[in-house]
Order: C-alpha cells, then sequence, then structure tokens
C-alpha cells in the first residue's frame, strides 16, 4: 500500500496486548472524556449560529459526544459563493499536485489518525472495532487512495493523433463550474468522505452536509483532508436541516450535481426541485444516489447449509442490519429449512450485543430513537400479525442505549412487509418455498419490492447459478454467487444498485470519478 498502488489497506486485528488495542483504547478514553466542538467551516472561517445539536453515544444515549451547529440559509448561501469562488481557481491545481495530497491523506488516515477515526465511529455510529476498521480505517482509505489512482489512470488515455505535427488530439478533465452538494449518511464513514472528496478530487467544489449522527467521524476526515493540504473553500463543511440545505442548494443556479446516499424519499424530493428548476441551472446538476434495499438470501437446494447459515447471519446482523447491503429477506426451499432453521437460532443465540468498548461484542447499538421506533414497529407487527412468527429475537430496550436482539421472523406471505419493506435494522425476514416452486419464488424475489441493492444465491448446481444470474440480472446491482450479500471491496466489488436503490453510479470503481468531471476534448492544428 506504500507505493500509491492499487492494494486495498489491510485491516488489523486488535488482539489484547497488541498496539493498535492500546492506541484504540486511548483514543476511546480521550473522546469519551469531553463533548468535541465541531464548528462549520466555510473557506478558512469557522461559524457557531445559535442552532445547537449534539451527537449522543447510541449505545449510551445519555453521553454527548460532540456539539454541532446547524448553518442556516444565510451561511448555506456564503459557502455556494466561496465554494464557485474556489473552484476555478482549485480545477487549475495540477492533477499531480491534487494526487499528491490524497495520498497524503490516505497516509494520515491509515497510520498517525487511524485510531482516531476509529474511535470516533465506534462512540458516535455504535460500531465494534472490527466494524469501525473496515469501515473508517479500510474502506475510506480504499475510497480516497483508489479514486486518486483511477483519475491518474484516466488521465493516460489520450485520443489518437494521427499526425501530431499537423493536428493533436487531446483530452483534459475538468471540474465542473459551481459547487456539489454532497449529502451523506450515518451508517459508513468512509461514504462520507467518497461524497464529498472524490468531486472535489475531481476539481469541484463542495458543500458537505453530514449526517447529525455522524459528525465526529466526518467532522475528522474534514480535519485530516485539509491537513493534507486541500485548500480552504474546495469542500465546506455544513451541518444543516436538510429540508433548509436541500432548498437552498437546488435553488442555486451554480448548483453542479448532488452527491447523495439516504433514503428514497428524500433523493425524489431533491430530484424534483431540480426539476422545477431546471431552468435556472448553469450546468444539468449531476444527481448520484444511492437510496437503501430489500436485499435477498436465495437459497437452491443444493445449497451448502453452513455456508447459508453463517454468510446470512452475518449479512443480516453484522452492523446491526444498517449496511445498505444487509441480507433482510431470505427464501429457503422446505427440504432444507430444518437444518437451516436449526443452524441460524444455534448460531444467533450466540451473538452477543453489547457495548462498543467490550472487545467481544458482535455488535451494539442501532443509530437513533426514530431508527428504534421503526425497526421496533416491524417486530410489533411481527408479534401480531397470525402470518409472521419470530423464531429469534424480538426483545429490545432504549433504556441505555438503542439495543434491538437480531430478530428472525418467518413469513407465511412473501408478500407481508417484512419481506417488502426496508427495515434497516437487524431483522431477518424468511419464506420457505416449497422445492417445487422454485421459478415461481425467483420471480417473486425479482419483482416483490422496488429495490435492486445486493443479493445473493447459494447453491452447488452449476446450471442453477448461470439460470440465476440471467434471472437475477435486474435485482441486484451487487450480485453474490454462494457469499453473503455484504462486504463489496473498494476496487474489488465497485457498489450500486438500480431501480428504487440508486442511480448505480458504482462508488469505488473506476467510472465513478468520471461522474464528477467534465472533459474537454481538444483538437489543437498547427
Ligand atoms: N461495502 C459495503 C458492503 O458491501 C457497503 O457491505
Amino acid at each position: 500500500a506504500k507505493d500509491f498502488g492499487i492494494e486495498n489497506e489491510p485491516i488489523l486485528g486488535y488482539a489484547k496486548g497488541s498496539q493498535e488495542r492500546k492506541s484504540i483504547e486511548n483514543e476511546l478514553a480521550r473522546l469519551s472524556s469531553s463533548c468535541t466542538e465541531v464548528p462549520i467551516v466555510i473557506g478558512d472561517k469557522e461559524f457557531k449560529t445559535k442552532d445547537v445539536r449534539h451527537q449522543v453515544m447510541p449505545h449510551n444515549h445519555s453521553h454527548k459526544l460532540a456539539k454541532f451547529y446547524y448553518a442556516d440559509r444565510k451561511l448555506l448561501q456564503e459557502a455556494i459563493t466561496k465554494s464557485v469562488e474556489t473552484q476555478t481557481k482549485w480545477d487549475r491545481t495540477p492533477i499531480e499536485e491534487r494526487l499528491r495530497i490524497w495520498e497524503k491523506a490516505a497516509d494520515l488516515m491509515a497510520g498517525k489518525y487511524r485510531q482516531e477515526l476509529n474511535a470516533a465511529t465506534m462512540l458516535g455510529q455504535s460500531k465494534t472495532v472490527i466494524q469501525a476498521e473496515i469501515d473508517s480505517a479500510a474502506e475510506l482509505i480504499d475510497f480516497i487512495r483508489m479514486n486518486a489512482y483511477f483519475l491518474k489512470e484516466c488521465t493516460k488515455y489520450q485520443p489518437i493523433s494521427e499526425n501530431p505535427k499537423v493536428t493533436l488530439n487531446s483530452m483534459r478533465y475538468r471540474g465542473i463550474d459551481g459547487f456539489v452538494a454532497a449529502v451523506s449518511p450515518f451508517n459508513f464513514t468512509a461514504i462520507g468522505g467518497n461524497l464529498a472528496y472524490t468531486p472535489a478530487l475531481m476539481g469541484n467544489s463542495v458543500l458537505w452536509k453530514p449526517s447529525d449522527t455522524a459528525i465526529l467521524s466526518n467532522w475528522t476526515i474534514f480535519k485530516i483532508m485539509r491537513e493534507a493540504g486541500v485548500p480552504a473553500g474546495v469542500v465546506n463543511f455544513v451541518p444543516a436541516d436538510g429540508p433548509v440545505f436541500g432548498d437552498t442548494i437546488t435553488a442555486s443556479p451554480d448548483l453542479a450535481g448532488i452527491n447523495f446516499t439516504g433514503s428514497v424519499p428524500t433523493f425524489n424530493r431533491l430530484w424534483r426541485q431540480v426539476g422545477e428548476n431546471i431552468n435556472n441551472y448553469k450546468n444539468f446538476p449531476r444527481l448520484i444516489g444511492e437510496c437503501g434495499g430489500k436485499n435477498f438470501h436465495f437459497i437452491h437446494p443444493s445449497a451448502d447449509v453452513e455456508s447459508v447459515v453463517t454468510g446470512t447471519l452475518r449479512s443480516a446482523f453484522e452492523f446491526c442490519g444498517q449496511k445498505c447491503s444487509a441480507c433482510s429477506r431470505m427464501y429457503v426451499p422446505e427440504s432444507l429449512w430444518g437444518k437451516i432453521k436449526a443452524g441460524l437460532i444455534e448460531k444467533r443465540n450466540t451473538l452477543k450485543i453489547g457495548d462498543v468498548t467490550d472487545f467481544s461484542s458482535f455488535t451494539s447499538a442501532v443509530i437513533d430513537d426514530k431508527a428504534f421506533a421503526r425497526i421496533t414497529s416491524y417486530i410489533e407487527h411481527a408479534k401480531n400479525s397470525s402470518n409472521l412468527e419470530i423464531i429469534a429475537g424480538g426483545t429490545y430496550s432504549d433504556k441505555k442505549g438503542y439495543f434491538i436482539d437480531p430478530t428472525i421472523i418467518v413469513s407465511k406471505d412473501p408478500l407481508d412487509k417484512v419481506m417488502r419493506q426496508e427495515i434497516f435494522g437487524p431483522v431477518l425476514s424468511i419464506y420457505v418455498y416449497k422445492d417445487a416452486d422454485i421459478k415461481k419464488t425467483m420471480d417473486l424475489v425479482n419483482n416483490s419490492t422496488a429495490f435492486a441493492l445486493t443479493g445473493a444465491v447459494f447453491a452447488q448446481d452449476q446450471k442453477f447459478l448461470e439460470e440465476a444470474l440471467e434471472t437475477f440480472k435486474m435485482a441486484a446491482g451487487n450480485f453474490y454467487l454462494n457469499d453473503k450479500s455484504t462486504g463489496s471491496v473498494v476496487g474489488q466489488q465497485p457498489f450500486g444498485g438500480g431501480r428504487m436503490s440508486g442511480t448505480n453510479d458504482k462508488a469505488g470503481g473506476p467510472h465513478y470519478i468520471l461522474r464528477w468531471t467534465t472533459p474537454q476534448s481538444i483538437k489543437e492544428t498547427f
């Protein structure tokens, strides 16, 4: 990884007594012992408004971790002006210089600040140390490093010049004049880094609205990028009320694009507002969004039961089911159900749910009161419905933190809402199908939800796998054969889905960066 190539950042182990264990424990103690002040940053100025907010620890919600401020319309307008002003100059910064900054940032994240990033993610978003390491270390560093690598690679392509003495064809990759709005979610710290800093890498300037529930980790990214050399005004850090932010950015003629991860209704709203203002823009704003899923595991009668059980529990319950890619519905043939059911219940009972500072916890709390209310409403629905049976879990408490036990629901109705709607929490819904109805069930998997983010098929039967590749070609942007539906790695499985899951621009792939550029073809005649 040292030579700025395409290798993924290795994950550290955190064994008791190891150096990384000691340093993460220090960082956890340091960040929990005070409430960090997080300002709004526009250009080189910091602001604090009267609209004060707090980020709490989801696993211990009386503990305030960070204090931050909402930017009002006036400040957002100021940030737009600053971004637009900065963009032209920033876009002239040679690509080599930008690559140097990104390389330095990746090294800072991998070294000096690794544990600060991880601790902020653990405490603020209730991730275990390994979950934090996967997110705010490995995936974040990979995004920073590999997008820079992809930029370097794409500039190598130059159009053909048949007789360079007479004419020379070339291509340059410019940022888009105006500003890009990055709206990032709580569930992955790395996504914030990608949404804000990939447009910046490409010569754009950015208004970054982080999620209220990921403030501290996102602020840490901002500080590191600044230290690495991203000039003031290129990325402006503006926590804000969602609708106020949306109204302000979409009303500006300088809106160059929106880089979004969040819910379908919010993305729809932004899209509609852009539509309403379409005659006012200088450019057609790029709208890039990832909006969730109802990810499936489809089990064929030839599947290996052990890998189904382990893969499904990991996919559904790691990260509290709050990964966009988490398995949330599973289809099991009657012939395997006895064994799979026994395996799921037995292994689920070994999962320890607890505090993130207890290094033996498998997962911790869900993100906030709203998530807790939404997820538990599905559990209550299951308790009250004769079509649904809870075979594991079903218990929860928000006394100290927002804890929900990993819950498995069996649904007699394949169209019940637990099989169709995104729950985004530790709830797995299962439909047991008759082996003879396999084709009908595959159609159901394809057509019973609005989403198409991730999906997995488990089968030893090779012919069936080929059939599944065809049948499910529109059902999942990231599709797994004999592996769980989560765990995509930057550069290895570029990530994104179609249908209502988003615009499928494949974050972490070589083409993503091109969405944030407005290339210019130049023919020079001598
Ligand atoms: N990289 C994450 C996963 O696929 C989104 O689980």
